[in-house]
C-alpha cells in the first residue's frame, strides 16, 4: 500500500494564515461559585441484563443562571464494565460555551464538549459515578443537552441489544462505536510472526487487521487462513462478550495508481471481476447468520480515491495510471459497490480510507477529496448511510499529535505553515486532521455520528531521537524541525521509514470524534521491496522503497528514508519490526 505522496506542489493559500482548525476553549480548575438548585434533568437508562454491555446514565443539572452565563453540575454513572478512564461527550443545541470547569478537564470545539476525567476520578467500577462542574456563557436559550456518550457509547440506551437505538444511532442494529465495550480480534497469523521476534511478545497480543488483498485471500490456502477461518477464530475469541474484527478491503482495479509497490492483481478495467470474484464472495460470507454476532469493521480501499484528486493531470504529481483510473471511474464504482454490498449486513461497519494529513491536509486537496468520498459513496447503489466512518493514516507514518508546535504558531512573525516541513499544509498532525475531516464530511451530508479511526501502528516516533521540547525560535524551520516528533526526511515519504516506532496501542474512543486508535497496517509487514523482486502478486518495484533513491515531485525530490533490504509489500520484514519495537512511543 502506499501513500504516494501527495502534497500539492504549489501552495494556494495566502500568507496570512486563517486556520480552519476549530479553536479550543481552555478550561482550568476553578472554585465553584456559590451554586443553587435550579432546573435540572435526569436521564435514566433502562439498562440491559447482559453483564458486559457498556452503558451509562447522565445527570446534567443547571445549578444557577445569571445574565450571560450559568453553572452546571454533571454526574455520570457507568452501568457497563469497569473503566480506568472516561471521556464524556455532548453537543449543545444553543450558544453555550464552557469557560471553566472543575473535577474534569473540559474542552469545547464548536458546539461539541468533551469532559475527561482528572487524575483522581478516572476509575469507575460498574455502577460507579463521578461528578464534575463547570461555568459557561450563553445567550438565548439554555437547553439541556439530550444525548451523551461515555467512552464513545451513547448513554441511556443507545447501544446494542437491550433498550434500542438512541437518537443519534444509525438505522439498523449498529451501535454508534463498534469498538466500545468490545474486544478486538487478534490475528493469529500476525501474532505468531510477532511473537517469534526477539522482544515481540510485548505486542503480539495486540489486535491488527486482516488484509483481503487479493481474491485468493478470501479462500485462504493450506498455509494461510481465509476469511471464514478468521471469522470462525473470531467467534472463539469473542466468547459471550462483544468482539470487533477488522478487515481491509483492498483489491481495486488498477490498484495503487500513484505508486508501484502495492499494484494488485486486477488491471484498470477489471471492475467486473472486482465485483463478482472479490466483493460478492466477501459479502456472502459476511452475511452468514453464523457471524451475525460479530462486529465487522471494514476499511475500504486504502490509497485510492484521493489519487483521483492529487495525482492526476494537470497536477505536477500526476501519473499516467491515475489519469486512466480517473477517466474510467472504476475507483468510485468499486468503492461504491463495496460499500453498498458490504453495508447490507447489519453488523458490518464500513470505514472509508481518507488518506492522512501529509497527503490531503492542503486546502486544494482537502475539500476536493471529501467531495470525491461523497461521490463514491453515492455510486453503484451506495448511500451515505452505508458509511459508518473514515480511517486516516492507514499504513502511513504521520505523527498522531505534535506537541511542540501547532499550526497557529509563528516565529518572529513567520507562520509555522511557511516552514519547509509544513509547507502550507493546514494541519500538523493526524488527530487535528481527522477531526477536521470528520467535520467537513458531516457538513457534506455524511452522518453526524460519523466516527474516525486512526492507524497508529507505526507513527510512534519514540526512541532516543524524540525531541523533549520545542525547537529554538531562531527561525521557523529551526523551531519546527527541532520540535517535531515525525522525523521523516519529507512528509511525502511512505516506505519502510527508518526511525519509525510503534504508536499508540489500539484503544477505544481516545478523543472527540475518534472511534478508536487501531493497528491496521500490521507492524513488521513491508511497504515494498528495496529492489526489483519478481513475484506472482502483481507488486511492482517502487523506488520510494530504495534507500538510495533521491525522490520525485511527490516527496519534494528528497531521499526516500526507507530501510534497506526490504522484501515485497506485505511480506515479513524482521528488521523493520525490530526498528518499530526500538522506537515505540509510548515505550513498551
Ligand atoms: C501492502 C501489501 C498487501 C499487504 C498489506 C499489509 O498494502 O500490498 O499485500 O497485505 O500491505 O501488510
Amino acid at each position: 500500500m502506499q501513500h504516494p505522496v501527495h502534497s500539492s506542489a504549489t501552495p494556494t493559500a495566502s500568507p496570512s494564515p486563517k486556520p480552519l482548525r476549530p479553536s479550543r476553549t481552555r478550561t482550568g480548575l476553578a472554585a465553584a461559585c456559590a451554586l443553587f438548585m435550579a432546573a435540572g434533568v435526569t436521564a435514566v437508562a433502562t439498562g440491559s441484563a447482559g453483564a458486559a454491555a457498556p452503558g451509562c446514565t447522565v445527570d446534567y443539572k443547571v445549578q444557577g443562571q445569571w445574565n450571560g452565563g450559568f453553572g452546571a453540575n454533571v454526574t455520570v454513572t457507568n452501568t457497563g464494565d469497569p473503566v480506568s478512564s472516561w471521556t464524556l461527550e455532548w453537543v449543545y443545541a444553543g450558544s453555550q460555551k464552557v469557560t471553566q470547569g472543575w473535577n474534569a478537564a473540559l474542552t469545547q470545539t464548536g458546539a461539541a464538549v468533551t469532559a475527561k476525567n482528572v487524575s483522581y476520578n478516572g476509575s469507575l467500577g460498574t455502577g460507579g459515578s463521578a461528578s464534575f462542574g463547570f461555568n459557561a456563557s450563553v445567550s438565548g436559550e439554555n437547553a439541556v443537552p439530550t444525548a451523551f456518550k461515555l467512552n464513545g457509547v451513547t448513554c441511556n440506551g443507545g447501544t446494542g441489544p437491550g433498550p434500542g437505538p438512541g437518537p443519534t444511532d444509525p438505522p439498523g442494529d449498529r451501535v454508534d462505536n463498534p469498538y466500545a465495550g468490545a474486544k478486538v480480534y487478534v490475528n493469529p497469523e500476525w501474532s505468531a510472526k510477532a511473537a517469534a521476534e526477539p522482544g515481540g511478545t510485548a505486542v503480539s497480543q495486540q489486535p491488527t487487521a486482516v488484509w483481503l488483498d487479493r481474491i485468493a485471500a478470501i479462500q485462504g490456502s493450506s498455509t494461510s487462513m481465509g476469511l471464514r477461518a478468521h471469522l470462525d477464530e473470531a467467534l472463539k475469541q469473542k466468547g459471550s462478550g462483544e468482539l470487533a474484527v477488522q478487515l481491509v478491503i483492498y483489491n481495486l482495479p488498477g490498484r495503487d495508481c500513484a505508486a508501484l509497490a502495492s499494484n494488485g492483481e486486477l488491471g484498470p478495467t477489471e471492475i467486473g471481476r472486482y465485483k463478482s470474484e472479490y466483493i460478492d464472495p466477501i459479502a456472502a460470507i459476511l452475511a452468514d447468520p453464523k457471524y451475525a454476532g460479530l462486529r465487522i469493521v471494514t476499511t475500504v480501499e486504502i490509497d485510492s480515491l484521493p489519487n483521483l484528486v492529487t495525482n492526476v493531470t494537470p497536477r505536477p504529481t500526476a501519473t499516467p495510471a491515475c489519469d486512466v483510473m480517473k477517466a474510467n471511474g472504476n475507483y468510485q464504482k468499486g468503492v461504491g459497490y463495496a460499500l453498498n454490498k458490504l453495508g447490507d449486513a447489519p453488523n458490518v461497519y464500513n470505514y472509508v480510507d481518507a488518506g492522512h494529513h501529509g497527503w490531503l491536509g492542503w486546502d486544494d486537496n482537502f475539500s476536493a477529496s471529501a467531495e470525491m468520498f461523497k461521490e463514491a459513496a453515492t455510486t453503484e447503489g451506495a448511500t451515505l448511510a452505508d458509511v459508518h466512518g473514515f480511517i486516516v493514516n492507514t499504513a502511513n507514518y504521520s505523527a498522531l499529535k505534535e506537541d511542540h508546535f501547532t499550526i497557529d504558531d509563528s516565529v518572529n512573525g513567520t507562520s509555522v505553515r511557511q516552514s519547509k516541513w509544513v509547507d502550507w499544509n493546514r494541519y500538523t498532525d493526524e488527530l487535528s486532521y481527522a477531526q477536521a475531516m470528520r467535520a467537513k464530511l458531516v457538513s457534506l451530508g455524511f452522518d453526524s455520528g460519523l466516527g474516525m479511526l486512526i492507524d497508529t501502528s507505526r507513527n510512534g516516533w519514540g526512541g532516543t531521537a524524540r525531541p523533549a521540547g520545542p525547537g529554538p525560535r531562531t527561525s521557523v524551520d529551526a523551531f519546527v524541525n527541532g520540535g517535531r516528533y515525525d522525523r521523516r526526511i519529507h512528509l511525502g515519504n511512505w516506505c519502510n521509514q527508518s526511525g519509525a516506532g510503534l504508536g499508540e496501542r489500539p484503544r477505544t474512543a481516545p478523543a472527540a470524534g475518534i472511534d478508536a486508535y487501531v493497528w491496521v497496517k500490521p507492524p513488521g509487514e513491508s511497504d515494498g521491496a528495496s529492489k526489483a523482486i519478481p513475484n506472482p502478486e502483481g507488486k511492482g518495484f517502487d523506488r520510494m522503497c530504495d534507500p538510495t533513491y533521491t525522490g520525485n515531485p511527490r516527496n519534494g525530490n528528497s531521499m526516500s528514508g526507507a530501510l534497506p533490504d526490504a522484501p515485497i509489500s506485505g511480506h515479513w520484514f524482521s528488521a523493520q519490526f525490530q526498528e518499530l519495537l526500538k522506537n515505540a512511543h509510548p515505550a513498551l
